[in-house]
């Protein structure tokens, strides 16, 4: 038996105890015999006990004692130790005795007290965790940020490297290509060149000046084609560099027209005109000259070759908002409609100029200038009737 029982008079006196409670309670044995029970209390429980005594007296029942609340015992030697206990109660020839069932719950107080360090512990340790883990999340995070990083950068670079390259293979396409229509069309004035100063070296002989100044005439025409197809050349591959730059000055528009339509008639079939019509309102405008020219002798020439002689072209400028817009129109031999989709595009013929000589680049090249300066070219053709290209771009004046 683990329990120490000790039986109680109800006036308090113990009557008898059994060993397990001596024990634990520190007597010699039948030493608590004659004890009051308040004996095995500390001294600051015992004058509530008393009335608690007589209140179980009073009504006695079996229950368990301090529910809820932890008791405290005394040992003989003064030290105090947690108890728990039940009471019951009997009546021996008329005399009420309690019987006190006790135990010393030191041990178990003791495993509790450890388990709810250790469950302390515990959650001190799962805070812990916690925090090493955050902390950890937070350093992969940012490590994964720096790899992202780092990845998307790789890619621009990757993504910048190749399109360079691509930029660079087309540059060389573009080379080839040009030097072999340059090859080709280079042939035609150089062979005019070399059999028309043979030509003058006979007529020499003979004095037959008209015939050596048509021929001087052929050598001057065929240098300029040459120098012209060069022209092109150049200007291309100043804008595939992207080294164009717009400058813009202030111009008379009249003026500059009349000039090119004057440089232009060096070039025009036997019987072509240029019909000029400015808007009357239209006078200084600021933009680049030189890039404004090329445009138009592009147009012009191409609307005088691929016409026949004796046709006139019209140019008109007139003025839409903010913008300038000028007008191209030919009485020539048009396009095919197949053929215009592909018209500004770089080396493009159409088919029905087979027997006519050119490289393609011209409306390449106008189209990019018309870019430049901001602007928009368009056209409408019709084949055996003409073709109108019309382009405007935004001026300040
Ligand atoms: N006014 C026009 N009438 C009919 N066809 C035209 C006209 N302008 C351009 N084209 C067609 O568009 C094509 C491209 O013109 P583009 O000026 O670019 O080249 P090109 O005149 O053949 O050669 P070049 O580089 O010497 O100008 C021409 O080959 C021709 O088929
Ligand atoms: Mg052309």
């Amino acid at each position: 038996m683990s329990e120490g029982i000790v039986m109680v008079h109800e006036n308090g006196v113990i009557v008898t105890a059994n060993p397990v409670a001596e024990q634990i309670f520190g007597y010699s044995q039948n030493e608590l015999n004659g004890a009051m029970l308040e004996d095995l209390l500390p001294d600051r429980y015992k004058g509530r006990h008393v009335n608690l005594r007589q209140g179980f007296n009073a009504h006695p029942e079996p229950r368990r004692m301090g529910i809820g609340r932890d008791l405290t015992a005394l040992r003989k030697d003064g030290t105090e130790f947690p108890v728990e206990i039940s009471l019951s109660y009997t009546h021996v020839q008329g005399q009420l005795l309690v019987m006190a069932f006790i135990s010393d719950i030191t041990q178990r107080k003791i495993a509790e007290e450890a388990l709810k360090r250790s469950e302390e512990q515990l959650i001190v340790y799962a805070a812990e965790l916690e925090k090493k883990v955050q902390s950890r999340t937070e350093v992969l995070n940012s490590t994964i940020g720096v790899l992202e990083k780092e990845i998307h950068e790789r890619k621009k670079a990757e993504y910048e490297a190749r399109k360079s390259l691509e930029r660079e293979r087309e540059l060389n396409d573009l080379k080839s290509k040009f030097v072999s229509i340059a090859s080709h069309e280079f042939r035609t004035p150089l062979s005019t060149i070399l059999s028309s100063i043979a030509l003058v070296e006979q007529y020499k002989k003979k004095l037959d000046l008209d015939k050596i100044d048509k021929h001087t005439e052929r050598v001057r025409s065929s240098v300029k084609q040459l120098t012209s197809i060069l022209n092109d050349f150049l200007s291309l591959g100043k804008l595939e560099e992207g080294k164009v730059e717009v400058v813009n000055e202030v111009i008379e528009l009249p003026k500059l027209l009349s000039d090119i339509v004057e440089e232009i008639k060096n070039i025009l079939k036997e019987g072509q005109r240029i019909e000029l019509n400015i808007e009357h309102k239209i006078f200084a405008i600021v933009t680049d000259s030189k890039i404004l020219r090329n445009i138009l002798f592009n147009l012009l020439s191409n609307a005088s070759k691929y016409s026949e002689v004796n046709k006139i072209i019209h140019l008109s400028v007139i003025k839409n908002y903010s913008n300038l817009l000028f007008q191209i129109r030919d009485e020539g031999l048009g396009i095919p409609e197949e053929d215009q989709r592909h018209l500004f595009d770089r080396f493009f013929r159409a088919g029905n100029v087979s027997h006519i000589q050119g490289t393609g680049l011209g409306l390449h090249i106008v189209k990019r200038y018309v870019d430049l300066l901001g602007g928009t070219i368009s056209f409408e053709s019709k084949q055996n009737t003409g073709t109108t290209f019309s382009f405007q771009f935004p001026v300040k004046r």
